[in-house]
């Protein structure tokens, strides 16, 4: 069952001081989080949708947004002045949005390099991360109330709902802001050690994992072997040759 309306005033009551834009219907919150940037607005700000009609996902995918059943935010990262680190960006906000889907829910959710999370092997959320000036702007979707996928993406995509957790979405939004703040903290207070620690205990695919990755150049199989010092990813072909997977689906072998 899909839940109707969104709560957007008890969200903004529980992120005071946070801007918190909502929109039924929206092309993408990329776009919308994007504008907001470029106005010079906070870091943490949100752009958030019930709807979007082209829904981006990563390598050129769009992301399936069906109305009322997911969580569709965008939200404005400034990082410290002459620090990127999108890799390491990315990283950070998958273990945020695994915290808060695990507070919410009561699941186990595992993170597949670099950020996807899954429920067993299927994809309940995905997140990407784009440069607007000299913030960042997160986007991540979340799977919440869907019954249903499309035929093509059935096979690699759940919900919580599907997985029998039934989770308001105005909770999640709100973990998820706050779990993105206290891990951006820990990437800029502890650094990116930190981080690489904390995703390579949380990641089931890290390290000791048999995949299979699309690089320009063709497949790469091999053993995740860990991540390197960018947070790049390390795989050990059976040849013995190391590739460092810098961008790309990765799946299981
Ligand atoms: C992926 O391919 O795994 C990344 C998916 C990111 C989807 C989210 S939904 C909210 C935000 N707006 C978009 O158009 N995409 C991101």
């Amino acid at each position: 069952m899909l839940s109707k309306g969104f709560d957007v005033a008890s969200v903004r009551e529980r992120l005071a001081g946070r801007r918190v834009d909502w929109h039924a219907t929206i092309d993408s919150t990329m776009t919308a989080a994007a504008k907001l940037a470029r106005e010079g607005h906070a870091a943490g700000t949100l752009a958030v949708a019930d709807e979007q009609t082209t829904g981006i996902g990563r390598h050129g995918h769009s992301w399936h947004s069906e109305p009322g059943a997911g969580l569709y935010l965008s939200l404005v990262i400034r990082p410290p002045a002459g620090t990127t680190e999108i890799p390491l960006v990315m990283l950070a906000l998958g273990l945020a949005a695994q915290d808060a889907i695990a507070q919410t829910s009561g699941l186990a959710p595992d993170l597949r390099w670099p950020n996807d999370v899954l429920i067993g092997s299927k994809k309940c959320a995905g997140i990407l991360a784009q440069m607007e000036g000299d913030a960042i702007i997160a986007g991540i979707g979340v799977n919440v109330h869907h019954t249903e996928f499309p035929e093509e993406i059935r096979h690699l995509a759940t919900s919580l709902v599907l997985e029998g957790a039934r989770v308001r979405r105005e909770d999640l939004l709100v973990a998820l802001a706050l779990a993105i703040d206290e891990h951006m903290g820990i990437l800029e207070t502890d650094g990116s050690a930190a981080i690489l620690d904390m995703f390579t205990r949380s990641s089931s695919y890290a390290a000791g994992r048999r995949v299979k990755v699309d690089q320009p150049g063709g497949i790469v199989e091999g053993i995740t072997c860990g991540l390197d010092a960018s947070g790049f990813l390390r795989v050990r072909q059976d040849n013995g040759i190391e590739a460092v997977i810098l961008a790309g689906g990765v799946r299981p072998a």
